[in-house]
């Protein structure tokens, strides 16, 4: 696995691998048009097949997550970790101090993942995702102070 910073090029890969790891999955077109956004950049893990994603916003000194994916048969290898310390680092370079994110309540994989980095919990919006037949569900706002975490 090779991590790559990601270009308007990447986009496929960067939707193959959201369509594997999302119900309503992002298309190329969308990763193309948050691309060529204002702070915007992403990371992709590239191996025979894309094993994962992570696109991100920095700008006014803050950085947030927008969307990480890791297809299911590529899970538990780190792949998560190495994609958000990129991430990290990345925000750090352009000057971020602080990073943040919004996760389902009920992501396990996901709220394990962020707070094994240093994340802490900030914010409940409540009602925020809609999950169709099955209601709605809570975010969690998470928060990592990028001048003091350790990755
Ligand atoms: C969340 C996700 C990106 C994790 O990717 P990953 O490559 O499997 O993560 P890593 O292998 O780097 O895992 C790092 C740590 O996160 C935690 N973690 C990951 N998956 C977990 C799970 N299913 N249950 C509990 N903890 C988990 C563990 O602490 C893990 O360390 P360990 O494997 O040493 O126990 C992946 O499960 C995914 O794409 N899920 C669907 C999409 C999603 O929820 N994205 C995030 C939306 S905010």
């Amino acid at each position: 696995m090779k991590l790559v910073c990601a270009s308007a090029t990447d986009a496929p890969a960067m939707a193959s691998a959201h369509a594997q790891a999302f119900d309503r999955p992002w298309d190329a077109a969308t990763f193309k048009t948050f691309l060529a956004g204002p702070g915007a950049y992403a990371f992709v893990a590239a191996g025979e097949d894309p094993m994962g994603v992570v696109l991100c916003r920095a700008m006014g000194g803050e950085a947030e997550v927008l969307t990480l994916a890791v297809p299911p048969w590529a899970r538990r290898q780190g792949i998560g970790v190495a994609l958000m310390t990129a991430a990290m680092g990345a925000a750090r370079a352009v000057g971020a101090s602080v990073m943040f994110l919004e996760v389902d309540i009920d992501n396990v994989a996901a709220v394990g993942l962020y707070e094994r980095l240093g994340f802490s919990r900030a914010g409940l919006r409540k009602a925020y995702y809609d999950r169709g037949a099955n209601g709605r569900a809570d975010a969690l706002v998470m928060r990592l102070d990028l001048t003091s975490s350790a990755h």
